[in-house]
């Protein structure tokens, strides 16, 4: 196995561990990014930000800026289409809040970004890219960096994308391995990963996609040679995946899985922090959709499932889950 620093740096930023909770959105707000960073996620990342939102004051926009004081280091993501607004966005963003780094989104595939020219349609144009990020870390002190898919509709670009966000100035670049057309279909795309890997000499690489076990990191991180790895939806089932890579990474030993009322004590506990954060009422509703990832697995899951999403209050989402503990 590959021993390694565990920690390493973006720009200025040292991240403690090589491993990146994924920007989701309606997920990492500061209630799970807080849970991501106990496990030991090296850095968390916002869920995006509208610039749009933050140009027209959004009170919802506001209110996603919320950072907790354990979550540092931590970085917004930001979308947009153009540069003007980006560039306000990253600056108010260094200006207003306590985040390390800015990271702008050139991946989401959802038709209501990219018909705004921002997420994935960054991809069709390396040359947009590299002026983009020129403008946008013109504006900044503190480091911005890009999270990007493999490309548009195939993956010819990937390589030229990644070194025109390296030349312009990113400090550290992210690829999902999946196109803007896969959306979540199909699986990574480890080559393509590698291909950029060689090709990004100056900055981090951080390699996203389909990892959800410390096998899955292992490979990313000593085939793909990436410098760390960004862990999204298994991270939903399981936080305690990041303490395992970090574990690995500086052991060399393979922790066993979490058993399964552990996983619903995280479950509990990452609804208490929706309450603080948005009041029970709306943390009941967004728990919801979040229960049957922690869930995942379990005999007669289905029918937890079906009765946590009709649940109403903590209380009963206890009473619910202490059926099955
Ligand atoms: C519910 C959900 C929301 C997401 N929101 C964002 C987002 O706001 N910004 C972003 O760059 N990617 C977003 N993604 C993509 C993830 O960051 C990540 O690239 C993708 O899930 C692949 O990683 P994984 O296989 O570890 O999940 C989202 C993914 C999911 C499942």
């Amino acid at each position: 196995m590959t021993k390694l620093n565990s920690s390493f740096m973006i720009g200025n930023v040292e991240i403690p561990h090589r491993t990146v909770l994924a920007p989701m959105a309606g997920v990492t707000n500061s209630a799970f990014r807080t849970i991501a960073k106990e496990f030991g996620a090296g850095l968390v990342v916002m869920e995006m930000i509208s610039e749009k939102g933050l140009l027209y004051n959004n009170e919802k926009t506001l209110h996603m800026l919320h950072i907790d004081e354990n979550e540092f280091p931590m970085s917004i993501q930001l979308f947009g289409g153009d540069a003007e607004g980006l560039k306000r966005a990253a600056d108010f963003i260094q200006s207003n809040t306590k985040a390390n780094i800015v990271d702008i989104n050139m991946g989401c595939p959802v038709n209501k970004v990219v018909k705004n020219e921002a997420g994935a349609k960054w991809l069709k144009d390396p040359d947009k890219i590299y002026h983009i990020v020129k403008e946008v870390t013109s504006v900044l002190d503190i480091p911005l960096t890009v999270k990007m898919r493999t490309g548009w509709s195939d993956n010819s670009l990937a390589v030229e994308n990644a070194l025109a966000a390296e030349a312009a100035g990113v400090s550290a670049l992210a690829m999902h391995g999946r196109t803007r057309e896969q959306m979540y279909t199909g699986t990574c795309d480890h080559e393509t990963l590698a291909k950029v890997s060689k090709a990004i000499t100056k900055i981090p690489f951080i390699g996203n996609g389909d990892v959800r076990s410390v096998h899955d990191a292992k490979y990313m991180i000593e085939e793909i040679g990436v410098d760390a790895v960004m862990v999204g939806r298994a991270a939903m089932n399981n936080p305690y995946i990041f303490t395992q890579i970090n574990h690995y990474f500086e052991t060399g030993e393979e922790l066993p899985e979490l058993p399964f009322v552990k996983k619903l004590d995280i479950a509990e506990d990452h609804l208490k922090r929706l309450v603080n954060l948005k009041g029970e009422s709306i943390a009941v509703r967004e728990f919801r959709g979040l229960a049957p990832h922690y869930l995942r697995g379990t005999s007669g899951a289905a029918k937890i499932r079906g009765a946590v999403s009709r649940a109403e209050s903590v209380q009963e989402v206890a009473e619910i889950f202490s059926t099955i503990r």
